[in-house]
């Protein structure tokens, strides 16, 4: 009845990844908010990533079942404070990543997806300093991956770095001969015991092609329903927390959506998000750039 698409994060509870037209991670449903010929884009995912769909599409009608889905990322780097670091370095470009508000996409030059940083990074001259933020868990694994000095924003996923290396330790001795997928969000110390890292569906793609039959799972854990439903016969383990129960690990926000509420929002075509149109193409430009430099990122980790 309301000529919609519904967009779901990996994260999102299994009801809501079953009944939506498109499960993906960050850059694929950017990608899929801009191509969409729908009215509306009914997102269930975080407030970042709806506000992005709007930013991309700004003639659809956007809906996110509740408003209150944000993100400890977004919510560690104020814009005025943002803005204020980059005018101490001028030098320096912006390269951010998606997980941040509207008003610190706009401020910087080019926005990055844990799948397509590694891509665009590539294509950044060597002299070129950068500002990388918010998350200083990714930043960092770039940092060290090309052995590229960044000045970090020293913004964290409070859900990432819950896991506990102990833990992690003690799981992977019952069972040796499980890889390790983990995402760029994790600590170091997570990140060093991991045999493969990668976006959300990087790591969903690992899922579809290790050999074994056991894989532990260093992300938030709904993501673990579609190697479920894609590999019924393997074992996915979530990585576990400090208590050792990997439940502390599922993301607050993304759980705040439930079906009840999209329900309500594809009916009432409320809560809605609105943007004010200079702020929306500021914020559009640094995007822009991201897709046109990640063209080539394909399910990538
Ligand atoms: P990706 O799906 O792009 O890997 O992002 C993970 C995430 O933290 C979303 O909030
Ligand atoms: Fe933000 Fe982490 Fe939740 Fe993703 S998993 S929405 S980065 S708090």
């Amino acid at each position: 009845e309301r000529k919609a698409v519904i967009l779901a994060h990996y994260y999102q509870r299994p009801e809501l990844q079953d009944l939506a037209d498109f499960v993906g991670d960050s850059l694929e449903l950017s990608r899929k908010a801009a191509a969409t010929d729908a009215e509306v884009i009914a997102f269930c995912g975080v407030k970042f990533m709806a506000d992005t769909a709007k930013i991309l599409s700004p003639e659809k009608i956007v809906v996110l079942p509740d408003l209150d889905a944000g993100c400890s990322l977004e919510d560690s780097c104020p814009p005025e404070k943002f803005k204020a670091f980059r005018e101490a370095h001028p030098d320096h470009i912006a390269l951010t990543y998606i997980n941040c508000s509207t008003e610190v996409k706009a401020l910087s030059d080019i926005i990055v997806t844990s799948s397509s940083a590694e891509t665009i990074l590539a294509q950044i001259p060597p002299e070129q300093k950068i500002i990388f933020g918010p998350d200083r868990n990714l930043g960092g694994y770039l940092s060290r991956k090309f052995n590229r000095e960044m000045l970090l924003w020293p913004g964290v996923c409070i859900v990432h770095e819950a896991f506990s290396e102990t833990e992690l330790l003690k799981l992977k001795a019952q069972h040796p001969d499980a890889p390790i997928a983990a995402h760029p969000e994790c600590p170091p110390a997570i990140i060093d015991h991991a045999d493969y890292v990668g976006s959300t569906s990087g790591i969903l793609n690992f899922a579809k092609s290790f050999p074994g039959d056991t894989l532990i799972v260093a992300t938030e854990p709904h993501i673990i329903h579609q190697m479920e439903k894609a590999l019924p016969g393997k074992t996915f383990i979530g990585a576990p927390g400090a208590d050792g129960n990997c439940n502390c690990n599922i993301c607050p926000y993304m759980a705040l959506n439930t079906l009840e509420k999209l329900y309500v929002a594809l009916r009432d075509l409320q809560p809605r998000i609105e943007i004010e149109e200079g702020l929306r193409l500021k914020a559009k430009a640094s995007l822009d750039r991201m897709l046109e430099m990640a063209s080539g990122t394909v399910g990538k980790g």
